[in-house]
């Protein structure tokens, strides 16, 4: 069960001093959900596990007899509840089974002297105790790692009864047998605990901490610091900054550190500084992405004004007379990387953009006409309904200003008057039916969120949520 505690936080998901910029929390919530459904996903596993050979010889006063017992399979099993807790004393966690009771069934040999006998076995191994306690930690490439500290296992009592061949000549020697195998079967439990332990710890060893996103953007999410275990929570720091992939420029703000809280009702609390999402901002403003083309076939049909020099006329008289009956384009673009800014309940984005206007010749030459400047300021809501992130925008304010003209100059009155009015029907026509309808949470092959609830809060925000896991073989193995 220690793993997939362990796997849980993988799937939610990787130098030191930094601060996160993405912090996890995992509550005690977590934990009982993890053990349950690892107690299903052992008792399941148990049934098909393998189990090694057990061989060794016993002195029976005239000589000793080689036994083996082979092909040994699991015939039931049954799994108390068992105990995970956060162990703050090791930073890591420490996992109890009590009262574990397995019946296995195989083939046994023996060898004495020249004689050979062999025939079939049930067993019972009863009242196995396994106490193992696991540290976490943070590798130099920022990955998350666990190792195991402890393990302590006693098997409390076997019974065997053997079938066919002369089982009968050594069935009174199961007293002296059953100590035997019981030292056998306890020898074995913490080196497989172990086992599995290592095998986890390559797993999150070749877990990427770094993404590609899409072909402009990476996230890293290496480990910030080392992981800190409270007796009821575990808090991970993340880096969680976007990257350019073809730049790796660190953008030109910093992160302001904020204080992720902790609702144990939810099974995980995630924090996302608004230095995230702006980091990724960044990335696409220094790819070059944050520009458009714009011809009249993309403006909507009930737009009074049309992208040609006779419609824009009515703000600037000279240009029809200039250049009469041409079509027209712009291109849009961000002037500087647009930033978002959270504050209590609301997303607020600047946009600092800028408008530049061409005549489209007959012969295709593009004849540059005026550059704006257009600052815009939004402000927004999100949330998550339905299992979906949803939001609704509007627009504070609008300004624009002649930034070039090879036209002559022109009031823009107008043209910002209209703009005004303009851009909150296409925000409320476009942007806000897109976000209406919401984007479905990020769901992976083994994990979903459920019961997600979103807070913004000054600096980031915040999503408290349950976790539904799909474990599978592939999942652990
Ligand atoms: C890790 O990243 C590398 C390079 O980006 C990629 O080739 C590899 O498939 C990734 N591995 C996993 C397990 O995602
Ligand atoms: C407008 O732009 C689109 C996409 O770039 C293009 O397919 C279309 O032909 C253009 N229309 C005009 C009238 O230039
Ligand atoms: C210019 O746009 C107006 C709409 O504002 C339209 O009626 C007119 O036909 C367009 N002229 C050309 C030359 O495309
Ligand atoms: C296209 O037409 C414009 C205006 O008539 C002219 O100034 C320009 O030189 C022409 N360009 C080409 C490549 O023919
Ligand atoms: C809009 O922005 C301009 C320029 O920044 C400012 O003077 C004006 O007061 C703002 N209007 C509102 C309603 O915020």
């Amino acid at each position: 069960m220690l793993p997939s505690v362990v796997v849980l936080l993988m799937l939610l998901s990787s130098t030191c001093g930094e601060d996160p910029a993405i912090q996890l929390i995992l509550t005690n919530k977590a934990l009982s959900y993890g053990k349950a459904q690892a107690k299903d996903w052992i008792q399941q596993n148990l049934e098909h596990a393998h189990f090694p050979d057990i061989s060794g010889n016993i002195d029976i006063g005239l000589g000793s007899v080689d036994y083996a017992l082979t092909g040994i399979t699991i015939t039931k099993c049954d799994l108390p509840e068992p105990s995970v807790e956060f162990y703050p004393d090791i930073t890591g966690f420490k996992t109890s089974i009590y009262g574990l009771s397995i019946a296995l069934t195989g083939g046994w040999s023996t060898h004495y002297g020249l004689i050979h006998d062999s025939g079939s076995f049930d067993m019972a191994v009863l009242d196995v105790n396994v106490i193992s306690a696991v540290e976490l930690g943070k590798d130099p490439d920022g990955h998350l790692s666990v190792s195991s500290i402890s393990c302590d296992a006693q098997v409390g009592d076997v019974d065997v009864q053997f079938h066919g061949g002369a089982s009968w000549i050594f069935q009174p020697f199961v007293d002296f047998f059953k100590e035997r195998i019981s030292d056998e079967i306890q020898k074995r439990i913490c080196p497989s605990v172990e086992e599995m332990i290592v095998k986890l710890e390559s797993h999150l060893q070749a877990m990427n901490v770094s993404f590609d996103v899409n072909q402009v953007l990476s996230l890293d999410l290496h480990l910030t610091s080392l992981p800190v275990v409270a007796s009821t929570s575990l808090n991970l720091g993340l880096k969680g900054e976007f990257y350019n992939i073809k730049t790796h420029s660190e953008p030109p703000f910093k992160l302001k550190s904020f204080t992720l809280p902790e609702q144990q009702g939810y099974m995980v609390s995630v924090g996302l500084s608004e230095f995230t999402l702006n980091s990724a901002s960044y990335g696409y403003y220094s790819a070059g992405l944050l520009q458009a083309d714009i011809n009249d076939s993309m403006i909507p049909p009930y737009c009074p004004v049309h992208l040609n020099t006779t419609s824009v006329g009515r703000y600037i008289p000279q240009l029809p007379k200039l250049f009469p009956g041409l079509p027209m384009s712009l291109k849009v673009y961000a002037r500087e990387v647009p930033v978002f800014s959270f504050q209590s309940d609301v997303v607020k984005l600047g946009l600092q953009g800028a408008v530049k206007a061409f005549a489209i010749q007959p012969n295709g030459t593009q004849t540059p006409l005026f550059t704006l400047n257009v600052d815009s300021d939004f402000s927004g809501k999100i949330w998550i309904s339905d299992g979906r992130l949803k939001g609704s925008v509007k627009m504070d304010n609008v300004t624009l200003k002649l930034a070039a003209s090879e036209v002559g100059t022109f009031s823009i009155d107008a043209m910002e008057k209209d703009v005004r009015l303009g851009v909150p029907v296409v925000v409320s026509l476009k942007v806000n039916k897109i976000l209406d309808e919401g984007f479905v949470l990020p769901k992976i092959k083994q994990a979903q969120l459920v019961n997600s609830v979103l807070k913004v809060e000054e600096g980031f925000m915040a999503v408290f949520s349950d976790v539904e896991l799909f474990l599978t073989d592939e999942g652990l193995n």
